[in-house]
C-alpha cells in the first residue's frame, strides 16, 4: 500500500494555458452567434418525457437525445433510484476508497460484468472520468497508446494523463489500424501497444469491426485492445456489446461502458476478466480514489436498467426498427447521411454556421436536434446527429423526418 500511496500523491493534471487573447474570443463569438439568434447550445430544458421536451414553453420532439432505450423515465428505474437515495442520502459523502463505498456499487459491478461477459468490473462516477482514469492506469513508459482518430475526448484525456506516446489511425480506412500496428512492431523500442477504439462512433455512427482488431494479435500476441462501448452498450449485439456483435467478448481485453446513454443514468465502468488489473485499477485510477463515488440513485438506476434490458428484448427491437426506417428514408431523400449501422444517423452538413441554422430552423418546426462541430469532427464536416430511441412512436419519427425534409429543401441541400 506505501508504493501505492506514492503513486497517487503523483497527481498529473494538464494546466490550462489557453491565452486570455483566445478566451476572450471565444466569448465574443458565442456573444455574436446569441445576438444573432444563431447560438444552439445549452438550451435549458424545462421539462421532459425522454422523446418530448418543453424549451422556452414550445414542445419539442428530442431526436438528439442517447436515452437509447427509452429508460430515463420508466417508473420502475425512478422508483429503483428513489429506494436507493432513501437508504443511502442524496450523495455518497466521499470518495468510495474512504467513506463513499456502498453494497450497491459491487451489486452493479458484478451485473455489469455479468452482462458484458467478463470476470469484474469497476465502477467510475462518469464514463469520462472511467476513460480518463483508467487508461492512464494501463500504459507504462515505453508503450503506445494506438487510438483511432474518432475517438472521444475522454479517451484523449486518458492518453495525455498517461503521459506516453499515442499514435492515432484512420479506423474508417481498411487496413489502417494494421498498417499503424506494423510500423510500431517494426521498431524495437516500441513497448506495449495498447490499441483504443469505440465499439459503436458516437459521431459518426460507424460500427468497428472487433474480429478484425482482434485478429491483430497475428502480428502482435501481446496487443491489448480496450473497447469504449459507451454508444454500444444495450444496443448492439442484441442488446450487448459491439464485442458481442463480432463474438469477441473473450478476445476484447478490456470492455468500457457507461450509464449515461442506454442504462439511463450516469456512472461509467471498465470490465475485464484480469483481476490484478482490476485491482490495481481500484488502487490506481487517480479519478476513482480522488472522485466522489457514484450516487446510490444513479447506481440503483443503471442496476434497474440493466434488469429490464434483460427482461424485455422488444425494446433493442424497436430502437433498430425505428434506426433501420431513419436510415432508409433520409437516404431516399438524397441526403448526404454518413455510412451507418446503427441507430446514430449523421447527416453532414459541412460549415459550423449552415449547421447552427440548420439546427435552428428545425427548432423552429418542433424538432430538437442538435449539430456536432469542431473538434467533437473534424474541421468544416459539421454535422447534425439525430437518434430515435425505442420510445419514439411513428408519429415522432414522422415529425423529425418531415422537418428535417423541409429544412433540407429550404437550404438547397436536396431538390424535391
Ligand atoms: C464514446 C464516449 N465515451 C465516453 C463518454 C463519456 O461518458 P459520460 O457521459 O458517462 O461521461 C461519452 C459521452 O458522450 C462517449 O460518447
Amino acid at each position: 500500500m506505501k508504493m501505492k500511496m506514492s503513486r497517487l500523491s503523483a497527481i498529473r493534471v494538464p494546466i490550462d494555458t489557453t491565452p486570455a487573447e483566445e478566451r476572450a474570443a471565444l466569448a465574443a463569438n458565442v456573444r455574436r452567434l446569441m445576438r444573432a439568434d444563431r447560438y444552439v447550445y445549452f438550451k435549458a430544458i424545462e421539462q421532459s418525457n425522454g422523446v418530448e421536451v418543453v424549451v422556452d414553453g414550445q414542445t419539442l420532439v428530442m431526436a438528439s437525445s442517447n436515452d437509447y432505450l427509452g429508460l430515463t423515465h420508466d417508473r420502475r428505474v425512478i422508483a429503483a433510484a428513489t429506494k436507493a437515495m432513501r437508504r443511502w442520502g442524496s450523495g455518497p459523502g466521499g470518495s468510495r476508497f474512504l467513506c463513499g463505498n456502498i453494497t450497491l456499487h459491487h451489486e452493479l459491478e458484478a451485473n455489469l460484468a455479468d452482462f458484458v461477459g467478463k470476470a469484474g468490473a469497476i465502477v467510475h462516477p462518469t464514463g469520462f472520468l472511467t476513460n480518463a482514469g483508467v487508461i492512464a492506469c494501463l500504459a507504462r513508459p515505453g508503450d503506445v497508446l494506438l487510438c483511432d482518430r474518432e475517438c472521444h475526448a475522454s479517451i484523449l484525456a486518458g492518453c495525455r494523463l498517461a503521459g506516453v506516446r499515442m499514435v492515432s489511425y484512420k479506423g474508417e480506412k481498411e487496413h489502417a489500424a494494421q498498417d499503424a500496428l506494423e510500423r510500431l512492431r517494426a521498431k524495437p523500442d516500441t513497448g506495449r501497444v495498447f490499441l483504443i477504439t469505440e465499439g459503436l462512433f458516437s459521431m459518426s455512427g460507424r460500427v468497428t469491426d472487433l474480429a478484425a482488431l482482434a485478429r491483430l494479435r497475428a502480428i502482435d500476441p501481446e496487443l491489448f485492445l480496450y473497447v469504449d462501448d459507451a454508444h454500444g452498450l444495450g444496443v448492439m449485439g442484441h442488446g450487448r456489446t459491439t464485442a458481442h456483435q463480432f463474438k469477441v467478448v473473450k478476445q476484447v481485453d478490456m470492455i468500457m461502458g457507461t450509464f449515461s446513454k442506454a442504462l439511463a443514468s450516469i456512472g461509467g465502468f471498465v470490465a475485464t476478466d484480469d483481476r490484478n488489473l482490476l485491482t490495481f485499477i481500484q488502487h490506481d485510477s487517480r479519478t476513482h480514489i480522488f472522485s466522489a463515488g457514484l450516487p446510490a440513485a444513479n447506481a440503483a438506476a443503471a442496476l434497474k436498467s440493466l434488469e429490464i434490458i434483460r427482461a424485455e428484448p422488444q425494446r433493442v427491437e424497436r430502437l433498430w426498427k425505428n434506426a433501420r426506417t431513419a436510415q432508409a428514408r433520409l437516404r431516399k431523400l438524397g441526403l448526404p447521411v454518413k455510412e451507418s449501422n446503427s441507430p446514430i444517423n449523421s447527416i453532414l452538413i459541412g460549415e459550423e454556421m449552415a449547421a447552427f441554422d440548420f439546427s435552428r430552423d428545425l427548432f423552429r418546426q418542433g424538432v430538437f436536434a442538435l449539430p456536432a462541430i469542431y473538434p467533437a469532427v473534424p474541421k468544416g464536416q459539421a454535422i447534425l446527429r439525430v437518434v430515435f430511441t425505442s420510445k419514439h412512436t411513428r408519429k415522432h419519427v414522422n415529425k423529425v423526418l418531415e422537418a428535417i425534409a423541409e429544412t433540407a429543401r429550404r437550404f438547397h441541400l436536396i431538390e424535391k
